[in-house]
């Protein structure tokens, strides 16, 4: 049986940034000690106007290709974790599929909120060991600040946005080791974004305001999480045969350090072996994961050999965890000829998507004509 590998990653995130400071200039009933004091929070970033979650998801799926040196016509499956598709169809996946240039690959996106990309490794690396995919492109990719009521200092200080990737490849030695997923809907009304589905209708009118936001009940989310990810992170260190000190890091969802902190004392390992960036990104919900195993690499912290674990929670309530071997040197830079391979690939897809769009526009009209005739 085939492992699955993480031989390639990439991460990206909108320019605009919002400090704490520039939330309370914008009239948010907070300051900047009560959001660092009780989240870890100092600063998220903010998509602009035109900047969709498939437009994030897009440059971190070219950076992990570019790394991994694979085209993106050798991928077999994209899987986008998001709650926040740029549409509820088609899925974002197969927007990324095209604007990629991945001509021979599946698509389709997973929704498990902010434990969504660690759900997707799970599936992707599935696929990889049953022998039904050679190379699977992990993204997880978020817009929550669309969702967000500026009004409510409870929510809207905490969520940014953002994207990252990887690229899931076969291989011979051990890289995904174990994998666990979970659910409780009984604690689905925790948090959520009530409209936009099919249970509130707009029956010729637009739903009311207050349920296009996210709302959430912190407090119990807090409680329930500071226990569920320690527990998920057991299960997979237990059943890939680790011993919790073989593990080199932790990589938990980054919603709130003290989460975090909770996390590493039950789970009985030091804090300086679970990473945080919480104060730079916020919580960037199916991103926050890849973004910090982007970050945790590109700070030296993991080297061929090195034992990982992923663990996650979000809406649903939901969470998943997985264990890691590391098996890539990392390298010291891309090649020079990167970003301009990066842009051919992307010329290459725009000019095949359109092509393609004509060439079924063209069809059409002549199967019309025969049809009539
Ligand atoms: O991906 C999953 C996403 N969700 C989470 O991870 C959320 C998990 N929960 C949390 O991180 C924490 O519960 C929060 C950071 C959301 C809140 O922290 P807390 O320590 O649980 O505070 P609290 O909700 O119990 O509120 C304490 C006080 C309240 O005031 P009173 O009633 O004591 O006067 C709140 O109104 O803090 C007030 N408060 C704020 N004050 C200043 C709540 N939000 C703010 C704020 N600025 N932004």
């Amino acid at each position: 049986m085939p492992y699955a590998q993480i031989t390639g990653w990439g991460m990206h995130v909108p320019a605009r940034a919002l400090t704490n400071e520039n939330l309370v200039q914008m009239g948010v009933d907070t300051s900047h000690d009560w959001i660092a004091s009780r989240t870890g929070i100092e600063r998220r970033f903010v998509a602009g106007k035109d900047e969709a979650t498939s437009d994030l998801a897009v440059k971190a799926a070219q950076e992990a290709l570019l790394l991994a040196g694979t085209r993106p016509s050798e991928v077999d499956l994209i899987l986008v974790a998001t709650c926040t598709p740029d549409h509820i169809m088609p899925s974002t996946a197969s927007l990324v599929q095209n604007r990629l240039g991945a001509e021979n690959a599946g698509a389709m996106d997973i929704n498990a909120a902010c434990a969504g990309f660690v759900y997707a490794l799970s599936v992707g690396a599935g696929q990889i060991e049953s022998g039904r995919a050679r190379q699977v492109l992990v993204i997880g990719a978020d817009e929550l600040s669309i969702y967000l009521n500026w009004r409510d200092r409870s929510t809207c200080v905490l969520f940014g946005d953002g994207a990252g990737a990887v690229l899931l490849r076969a291989s011979d030695t051990p890289g995904v080791l174990a994998s666990t997923t979970g659910s409780d809907g009984s604690g689905a009304n925790l948090l959520m974004i009530p409209a936009g589905g099919s249970r509130i209708r707009m029956n010729g009118r637009a739903p009311a305001q207050k349920d296009r936001y996210l709302r959430m009940n912190g407090p119990q989310i807090f409680r329930w999480a500071t226990q569920m990810m320690a527990k998920a992170a057991q299960k997979v260190i237990t059943s890939s045969g680790l011993k919790p000190d073989q593990v080199t890091l932790v990589i938990p969802h980054q919603a709130n350090l003290r989460i975090m902190e909770a996390t590493a004392k039950r789970l009985g390992v030091s804090t300086e072996k679970v990473f945080s960036n919480v104060r730079n990104y916020g919580n960037t919900s199916a991103a926050s994961i890849p973004i910090a195993l982007c970050e945790a690499i590109g700070a030296g912290m993991v080297k061929p050999g090195d034992n990982i674990v992923l663990t996650s929670f979000g809406a649903g309530l939901s969470w998943s965890a997985v264990a890691l071997r590391w098996n890539v040197e990392v390298p010291a830079h891309l090649p020079r000829w990167s970003p301009l391979r990066r842009q051919l690939e992307a010329t290459m897809a725009t000019l095949r998507s359109a092509l393609r769009r004509q060439e079924r526009a063209v069809r059409t009209t002549i199967e019309e004509r025969l049809h009539r005739d």
